[in-house]
């Protein structure tokens, strides 16, 4: 049964530098590994299309949550954590209002976030506030960095772009990646400029059918060996058929090996062909799946 006691008043404000030991203090048993916030506090303090608001009770941080403008209409959620001992009175549910607030006032018009499939207080706190589920993505993982031979795919070229832009329009994977690819643990809208730029950047592997018609795409980034491990990568979307997919993937996985990468980060979207594919090419799967949610905002 639930306490019939007064709830406290909570009170939703922009983080400050003084809040960082209380705010740890609260996250250090959030995983069982711990909590990655020290990591990234200062830096999200900084930020100019950011923000970590904080909740206080007493005038006690009990509660936080942070947003990134990503794009001028689409906001992203990340980092709700609650004290433990003030779980369960509104805490999250109100930074969450004012994050929605923030953004709306910024001009977003969709906010996004994402938790893993087996989080059943964050999803069920989501979809009170309107969060729909709109997409299942995997991260698997190889440290198996071989030497291999594929045959159809190359790096994309730049006036291959709009070829590859018509094919997503009618793909099946792009439709359930809900249009979405992933930089570390941050879902973006896949955009046409978007695609512009990892062409540019030759970070789009493609693959075409024998008729030379465009039928599988890889994007790819080096953020992780930035931000996680050196020597690592990560797929940031996988697109095609299981022969497309293994073949494209087989061609990271050399240029990985002639570059010296140790390990690489599969994420994709939960779609069949594409992670049977990367099974067979050595890429342990999760144990739990990641569910991006979205709301009108
Ligand atoms: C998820 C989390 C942020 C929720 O914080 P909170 O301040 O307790 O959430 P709220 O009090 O606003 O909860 C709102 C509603 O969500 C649901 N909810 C919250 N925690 C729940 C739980 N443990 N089990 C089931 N439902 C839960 C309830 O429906 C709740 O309303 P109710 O208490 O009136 O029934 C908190 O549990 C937490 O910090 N967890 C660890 C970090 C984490 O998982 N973050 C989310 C990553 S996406």
């Amino acid at each position: 049964m639930k306490s019939q006691k007064a709830k406290p008043k909570i009170y939703v404000r922009k983080a400050r530098s003084s809040d960082r030991e209380a705010v740890f203090k609260f996250c250090e048993k959030t995983w069982s590994w711990g909590d990655y916030i020290p990591k990234v506090w200062d830096k999200w303090l900084r930020e100019k299309n950011g923000r970590v608001f904080v909740a206080t009770i007493n005038g006690v941080p009990v509660g936080i949550s942070h947003l990134s403008m990503d794009k001028p209409h689409e906001v992203w959620l990340s980092a709700a954590r609650t004290d433990p001992n003030y779980r369960r009175i509104g805490v999250a549910t109100a930074i969450t209002k004012k994050c929605l607030e923030y953004a709306k006032r910024k001009g977003a018009k969709i906010a996004r976030l994402v938790t893993e499939s087996d989080n059943t207080a964050a999803q069920t706190m989501l979809q009170k506030l309107g969060f729909k589920p709109i997409a299942e993505f995997a991260e698997t993982v190889t440290e198996n960095v071989t030497e291999e031979k594929s045959k159809n795919s190359k790096w994309a070229r730049e006036n291959e772009t709009e070829a590859i832009w018509n094919y997503l329009q009618t793909s099946e994977t792009y439709l359930k990646a809900a249009g979405l690819y992933t930089v570390l643990f941050h879902w973006f809208s896949l955009e046409k400029q978007d695609l512009k730029r990892f062409v540019e950047q030759r970070k789009a592997i493609v693959h075409k059918n024998k008729k030379g018609e465009v039928n599988g795409l890889l994007l790819i980034e080096d953020a992780t060996a930035r931000e996680w491990h050196k020597n690592t990568m990560q797929t940031c979307y996988i697109d095609g058929d299981y022969d497309a997919v293994l073949d494209m993937i087989k061609f990271l996985k050399s240029q990985c090996y002639d570059l010296g990468v140790k390990r690489i980060y599969g994420f994709t979207c939960n779609h069949k062909p594409v992670t049977t594919a990367l099974e067979k090419l050595d890429f342990k799967p999760p144990d739990s799946i990641e569910i991006v949610y979205e709301r009108k905002i």
